[in-house]
């Protein structure tokens, strides 16, 4: 009896705790965009309270989170009562392929089918992971768009759904009178990761109330509730149709039968059907389905979490009918998750082959989207510590298609002991050279270019190009094979292989390795220029090398030039000046090139030469916000190469600004200042040497 008193009490107490997580989880979920669980375990924790409430009806509440399924209306939002509620869909969780089977069963005995009736036709469709919405034409017009909500009452976001380029404002055709049709927003993965690669770069910035996204879906989600749509219109987003609300077609006209018929038909008015969407016919084919696009998952450019079954037959739909709020002629079959918890067993760093230091964090084993993720990358040192991930906590980890996996963030509350925020390490792991992370960049960088294995190859092959210091046909095969068979290790080695040591390397016959030696032999007459260029200096392109050469006559007044004398080189900014001081800094990238030297490198060296006079010689220009068609570094490095200096902020000694799309303060600022502000074409104009 006092057993059974206890285990009620500690049900009842699971129960309230259950119901607490779930409203907080939702919350997090549908209101906020924010998760901080992957679904997988918001189901779990469903599914637990679920099966509770089953067991003890006496514990049932109206407020139950299994009463409602998820999303308020934000209040800036109008709400807009659908004119035929927003169904959802039961979910097969059975995620082998035996889960079609299962589903073919029930509806052949719902249907009362005997084993030698024909197969059911069906419709096998994608689930995709972004959000619902219900578009409704008038007359063949948009006229309302409007988010699922409780499935009752929705959204209405109109405004932002008209940024989505693929979803047409006008349906081709006959025209009916109204449509209304059901489908899926979702951002691409090539789309969201650009997007968070812009974010990331607007934080390492200093833009304030900006976040990188933790999934498609939620950056989709987070775009269709913006209330600017400006920046909805700055989200990349895409639609796909797969389904219908209220439809009244003109009198006469006759309605499609099935549910393909009615797709192709949706096709027809312009609207986007994804191409995988196809008929089958009985279990086996729904089988052979689910297995094509589970193989198929990575490859799509967008996420799925599984594939959805629906009989074709509209009036076999009609004869099935719903059970609660769920069609029985429908439902959707999963994959594995692609999120996943895990815990963080160390962050370590790691080293790109063009010098860039990650932090990534080593996970214990899990299973996700199909793969074993022991790594996941935590991006760079402002990624990492702002998802505040430490050594020894419970981490969603998030792997989709071929994106590397990543950390996406911390399950605060199940944090055990403190750790520690994560640093960046002042030298890089590797060789020990200094790391390095400059005004307005994201990653911290190795300054040992010459010297560190990780980049070793990354260096040869520059230093072997033909606009540096050439040497011909050593390209990047050749170049794998001599630093992983060890015969060299960096640049010097290069200049002490011989003869017997190419011949041991596979597919290196007598003529070409006697080939090699003689363009490695030929490379020792360079010039300075293509010297300096061949090093591979960070920001240290073909133009500023040759202005380098020019300006300082010989290679040891490069090496020991201050700061403020290479600021005086004629397309040498703050940055360039300190990366090539920082280059020169490490005795590592010293002792590299002396021995070239000693190895018998050289070119002929002259007395310095005049400042040539540049179009933006003495100028001084600030970057804001995203160019039409230049990238940040590639701007900068032609306003560099043209003579001027680009600097960080704004200020009265600024000449020009160069504002882009999603200008901000620094164009305000400008303003104020009444510093003279380009456009691209503008910039362009000025660097051919225009006025
Ligand atoms: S059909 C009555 N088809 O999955 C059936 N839903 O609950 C209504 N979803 O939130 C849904 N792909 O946003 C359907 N091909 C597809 C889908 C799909 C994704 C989403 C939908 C809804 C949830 C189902």
């Amino acid at each position: 009896m006092t057993d059974d008193l206890f285990s009620a009490v500690n049900e009842a107490d699971r129960v309230q705790r259950l119901r607490a997580q779930l409203h907080h989880h939702a919350h997090r979920y549908y209101v906020l965009d924010e998760p901080e669980i992957p679904d997988a375990e918001y189901d779990k924790l469903f599914q637990e309270l679920q099966a509770l409430e089953a067991t003890h009806p006496e514990l049932a509440s109206p407020d139950s989170p299994t009463r409602r399924v998820g999303g308020q209306a934000l209040a800036h939002f109008a709400s807009v009562r659908h004119a035929v509620p927003m169904l959802s869909i039961r979910t097969e969780t059975d995620t082998e392929a035996t889960g079609a089977e299962a589903f073919d069963a029930r509806v052949r005995r719902e249907l009362g089918l005997q084993p030698e009736n024909d197969p059911v036709v069906y419709v096998g469709e994608l689930k995709f992971d972004g959000l619902a919405i219900n578009l409704r034409y008038e007359h063949g017009s948009l006229v309302q768009a409007a988010t699922r909500g409780d499935g009752e009452v929705g959204e209405d976001v109109t405004q932002n759904i008209r940024t989505i380029g693929q979803i047409p404002l006008r349906l081709q055709g006959a025209q009916p009178p109204v449509l209304e049709v059901r489908g899926e927003v979702y951002m691409r993965r090539d789309d969201f990761e650009a997007l968070n690669e812009r974010q990331r770069n607007k934080i390492a910035q200093g833009a304030k109330n900006e976040k990188t996204f933790v999934n498609p879906r939620n950056a989709a989600a987070g775009a269709v509730r913006q209330l600017d749509p400006g920046i909805a219109a700055q989200r990349p987003l895409s639609f796909f149709a797969y389904g219908l609300g209220d439809v009244q077609l003109a009198p006469g006209v006759a309605p499609p039968q099935t549910h393909h018929a009615w797709l192709m038909q949706l096709r027809d008015w312009g609207l986007p059907v994804a191409p995988q969407t196809r008929l089958a016919r009985g279990a086996a084919e729904l089988v052979a389905f689910h297995r094509e696009m589970g193989q198929g998952r990575d490859a799509l450019p967008f996420d799925i979490d599984g594939v959805v079954y629906k009989v074709n037959s509209l009036a076999l739909q009609r004869q099935l009918g719903f059970v609660t709020r769920e069609p029985r002629w429908a439902v959707a079959h999963k994959y594995p998750a692609q999120e996943q918890l895990t815990t963080v067993l160390a962050i370590d760093v790691q080293v790109g082959r063009t010098g860039k230091l990650t932090p990534v964090a080593k996970l214990a084993p899990v299973f996700v989207g199909g793969v074993t993720v022991t790594n996941a990358t935590l991006h760079n040192e402002d990624e990492a510590r702002r998802k505040d991930v430490r050594v020894g906590d419970t981490v969603v980890v998030r792997r989709a298609g071929d994106v590397i996996p990543e950390v996406v963030s911390v399950v605060a509350d199940k944090r055990m002991h403190e750790g520690m925020l994560f640093t960046m390490p002042a030298c890089c792991p590797v060789c020990g050279s200094a790391a390095v992370r400059e005004e307005g960049e994201a990653d911290h960088r190795c300054s040992g270019g010459l010297f560190c294995p990780a980049q070793r190859k990354e260096a040869i092959l520059h230093f072997a190009h033909r606009r540096a210091v050439e040497i011909e046909g050593l390209g990047d095969k050749l170049v794998d094979q001599l630093v992983d068979a060890n015969l060299i290790r960096n640049l010097t080695d290069l200049y002490r292989l011989g003869l017997s040591a190419l011949l041991n390397l596979e597919r290196m016959a007598d003529k070409s390795a006697n080939k090699l030696l003689e363009a490695i032999e030929r490379s020792k007459q360079t010039t300075l220029a293509r010297f300096i260029f061949g090093l591979g200096i960070r920001h240290v392109g073909e133009a500023t090398a040759k202005e380098l050469a020019r300006h300082f006559g010989k290679l040891d007044a490069v090496m020991d030039a201050t700061e403020e004398q290479l600021l005086e080189v004629a397309d040498v900014g703050p940055v360039v000046a300190q990366s090539i001081h920082t280059f020169f800094g490490q005795a590592h990238n010293r002792e590299v090139v002396e021995q070239l030297r000693a190895l018998g490198l050289s070119w002929p060296e002259g007395e310095p030469a005049a400042r040539a006079v540049l179009p933006l010689t003495g100028k001084t220009l600030v970057i804001t916000g995203t160019l039409p068609s230049l990238s940040r570094d590639e701007a900068k490095d032609r306003i560099e190469a043209a003579g001027g200096k680009v600097a960080g902020s704004v200020s009265k000694k600024t000449d020009y600004l160069v504002a882009g799309a999603e200008a901000g303060s620094k164009l305000t600022k400008a303003q104020e200042l009444g510093v003279a502000i380009l456009d691209e074409t503008q910039l362009l104009e000025l660097l051919n040497g225009g006025a």
